[in-house]
């Protein structure tokens, strides 16, 4: 059911909210569950459709799950896990692209998985290449069927060694959960290591892996005989923690963000600063603030961690909509990451789009025909529209926007968005935003 929101903007946002865990964490941490034999508990959890739509696929496969909602802890029971109707999994995958990531755990508990094809935001191709040339590389038949793909391990997993042709976070998760209980030794070249990453690394070895990470990018997994349940506490969402601090600067407000972590966030915390922002980390939380006065543009360029995050860029132009000069972004980890600009510029924004490579370092989308690069002049006083949200991380910018613009715009769509952050409107009515739900 889309929702749409009429928003009264031109005011800035003041207040103090929580974030919780990871929404790219914590859906890895339910899924590498199915890999123990006795229950596991993750805190830390915040209410989002992405743990929903999870724990429905983990239930489909046989597994108890119970989430207290209230303290945000996850019960999880793996002791009964048994395949799954394909139609079943298929009709509760919806647009998440978690599903691929039960290859490994479910060959290793049943021998065989089928996973429906993968929704996801529209943000590139989403391609999964690299995720089926490591199961095959462990010894999984992958076969595409209407629908999915099948696949099998009739002679069991063997460890491995794999070069990532880029380091991709969910190829990295990918061969973490089916090495751990692989036969022998995996060496895996060219990894992610976001903090996501090695949260879900702490979570292995508490289940008895054997796991270390290499300066170099090369993890290297010991596959043992049997993994236990585990206890964590997931580490806090730092994408929607530089969003509201992105929304603060937007809206020349001041947004104390708690739970929020500095170390996970220190390249985008430099990016804040050097635009004009002021932020103070706190015991528990940090808080972001607009001091007044001209805020500065910039040339950014997103990266794998510990580069500038991608998921940090569409918020942190909004912000630059509103900086004095001309701001370069080259986004360099998607090739179709600026749709949710257009919004922008019927707004007032003036943001110009490119395919070529603006950025200090020519990157995998050169001379093909991405549109991957923006030029953001400002600032530019923004009006109210009527916006579709395209996608989670575009939509939130959306909101940014309409809450930075002068009059009323209204934003349909807005469920988009509570995919990945939690308990949305009540957080905006925290921070003292003027919008009605009018669907
Ligand atoms: C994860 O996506 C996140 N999603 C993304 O967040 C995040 O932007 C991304 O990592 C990068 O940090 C979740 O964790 C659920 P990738 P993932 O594999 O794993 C190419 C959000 O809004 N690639 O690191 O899908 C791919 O096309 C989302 O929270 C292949 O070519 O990202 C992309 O260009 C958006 N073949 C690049 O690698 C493959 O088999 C990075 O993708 C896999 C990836």
């Amino acid at each position: 059911m889309t929702s749409v929101l009429r928003v009264n903007g031109g005011r800035s946002l003041n207040g103090e909210i929580t974030v919780r865990g990871a929404k790219n964490f914590v859906p890895k941490a339910m899924v590498a569950a199915l890999l123990g034999h006795t229950p596991s508990v993750l805190s830390n959890v915040p209410l989002i459709q992405d743990v929903n739509v999870v724990s429905g696929l983990l239930e489909l496969h046989g597994v108890k799950v119970d989430f207290d909602e209230s303290c945000g802890v996850l019960h999880l029971d793996p002791t009964s896990v048994e395949s799954a109707h394909v139609a079943d999994i298929d009709a509760h995958a919806g647009s998440s692209r978690i599903p691929i990531l039960f290859c490994g755990p479910l060959l290793h508990r049943l021998g065989e998985a089928f996973i429906p094809d993968l929704g996801g935001c529209n943000i590139g191709g989403r391609p999964i290449d690299f995720h089926l040339d490591s199961l095959r590389s462990f010894g999984a038949r992958v076969e595409k069927r209407v629908g999915g793909i099948h696949i099998t391990n009739p002679d069991g997993l063997h460890g491995t060694q794999i070069e990532l042709p880029y380091p991709s976070v969910g190829a990295t998760e990918q061969t973490l959960l089916t090495a751990v209980l692989a036969k022998g030794l995996t060496e895996l070249r060219g990894a992610a290591v976001e903090p996501e990453i090695m949260d879900l690394v702490s979570v292995l070895q508490k289940m008895g892996a054997i796991i270390s990470v290499d300066t170099d990018r090369t993890i290297r997994i010991e596959g043992v005989d049997e993994l236990v349940g585990y206890r964590h506490s997931a580490l806090p969402d730092r994408i929607e923690a530089a969003s509201w601090a992105s929304a603060a600067l937007a809206t020349g407000g001041d947004i104390t963000v708690l739970g929020a972590s500095q170390p996970d966030m220190t390249t985008f915390l430099n990016t804040f600063r050097k635009i004009g922002g002021s932020f103070d980390v706190l015991e528990n939380g940090i808080r972001f603030w607009h001091p007044g006065g001209d805020l500065r543009s910039i040339a950014i360029e997103t990266n794998v961690h510990p580069g500038l995050m991608t998921d940090w860029q569409q918020p942190l132009v909004v912000a630059l909509t509103q900086a004095k000069g001309l701001s370069i972004v080259h986004e360099t980890v998607y090739e179709k990451r600026f749709g949710f600009t257009d919004a922008l510029n019927q707004m007032g924004a003036q943001v110009q789009l490119y395919r070529e490579c603006l950025g200090s370092t020519p990157c995998r989308f050169k001379q093909a025909n991405f549109v991957h690069s923006a030029a953001i002049s400002g600032p530019t006083p923004l009006h109210g529209a009527d916006i579709e949200i395209p996608d989670l991380r575009g939509g939130f910018s959306h909101m940014i926007a309409a809450l930075a613009a002068s009059g009323t715009s209204t934003v349909s769509g807005i469920e988009m968005i509570s995919r990945g952050y939690e308990h949305f409107t009540s957080k905006l009515s925290l921070l003292d935003a003027d919008f009605k739900e009018v669907k």
